[in-house]
């Protein structure tokens, strides 16, 4: 008997920088998690990084860092397919093809294109689509704003559709996109009465959504916040960051409810630390004993028990060209296979047939 068909996973991200503690958690972590449950396919998208036209050295370093840190946590080359987007050309071919059925317009519309181009032309987020619209088509604000950054949807459509993918586990800010996705597979299904693309739904893996929250009192960790944790960070860098998070004045009278910058703290330390070094300082808060540096320390030392052995292997890694270019050929031609066959019947199917 064969083994029933594995559901295919798919999910990408953009060459920007090191990946942190969020990435990890929120993230990471949890791809290494179903690698033996999923047909599972993970890649660098290096050709979305260039719609804000990184410098090519950069792009080249974070391409190779984002790979070595995918592999230190724990990606496994042999069980998922790992591989750089550009590594596969039938993606940016099928980019072009279906981009013949996407419409100007709602690519304009697209929450991450107009936050994009407003930071591009110097806009506030005041300024409307039609303020937008006027500056993309002035002769020379225009230029600002490059098509990739307006196609932004159709390449990670194509991304997705090239394998078939039906569940692409994203942040909340891809949310759209997979919804353009969607739209764009539906319209081309029936423009030509085929059945080609199945839809593709965000992936929960279960359990509450994990918010990783920064160091600095609000919100979510984040590359452009500036309040992150790297997984690479020297244990010197991380105890730094750590001891120099935003507190309060601490407790005042018993049982009090806690101000976000503290409760970020013990999410963070619920993550990284066993349940009764947990319980310890929530008593401390309790009772108005705790003492933020006590806290601060462990929750220092219990990250880098999370972080130090994957920080080695990183740097293992990095030295290895050899192995890594390796990995990244093997990972082309598995995901090749499957993307010359989509793209194939793509091609028949629009009419672009073989004589
Ligand atoms: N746009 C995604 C991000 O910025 C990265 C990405 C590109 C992606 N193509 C994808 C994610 C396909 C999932 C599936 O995070």
């Amino acid at each position: 008997m064969t083994e029933p068909k594995k559901e295919i996973i798919l999910s990408g991200i953009r060459a920007t920088g090191n990946l942190h503690i969020g990435n990890y958690f929120g993230a990471l972590r949890k791809f290494v998690a179903v690698q033996n449950d999923y047909d599972c396919n993970f890649f660098i998208a290096d050709l979305h990084a260039l719609t804000t036209n990184p410098d090519p050295e950069q792009l080249h370093a974070n391409v190779k860092s984002v790979l070595a840190e995918y592999l230190a946590a724990g990606l496994d080359p042999e069980k998922s397919t790992i591989y750089v987007q550009s590594d596969v050309p039938e993606t940016t071919e099928m980019y072009l093809l279906l981009n013949m059925h996407v419409g100007i317009g709602e690519l304009m519309r697209t929450v991450s294109f107009k936050d994009k181009a407003r930071k591009a032309l110097g806009l506030s987020p005041e300024n409307d689509e039609e303020d937008i619209e006027k500056q993309v088509c002035g002769s020379d604000t225009g230029r600002r704003v490059n098509a990739g950054l307006l196609t932004y949807p159709t390449l990670m459509a194509a991304d997705i559709l090239i394998h078939k993918a039906t569940k692409v586990p994203v942040g909340k800010d891809q949310l759209q996109h997979l919804e353009l996705t969607r739209r764009f597979a539906r319209r081309f299904n029936s423009f030509y009465n085929v059945d080609l693309f199945p839809e593709p739904y965000d992936f929960d893996f279960g359990g509450a959504p994990i918010k990783v929250p920064g160091l600095d009192g609000s919100g979510k960790m984040g590359k452009s916040e500036g309040n992150c944790i790297y997984l690479v960070d020297d244990p010197k860098v991380l105890r730094k960051k750590v001891m120099r998070a935003v507190t309060d004045e601490g407790p005042q009278t018993p049982d009090s409810q806690m101000s976000e910058p503290i409760a970020n703290l013990f999410t963070l330390l619920e993550l990284t630390s066993t349940p009764d070094v947990v319980e310890h300082f929530r008593k401390a808060y309790a009772d108005c004993s705790i003492r933020y540096g006590d806290l601060k320390k462990q929750l220092a030392e219990d990250i880098l028990a999370v972080t130090t052995p994957i920080r080695e292997r990183v740097n293992d890694i990095l030295a290895d060209d050899g192995y890594l270019a390796k990995v990244l050929a093997a990972g082309a031609e598995r995901a090749r296979e499957r993307a010359a066959a989509t793209l194939s019947e793509m091609r028949h199917v629009m009419g672009i047939r073989k004589f």
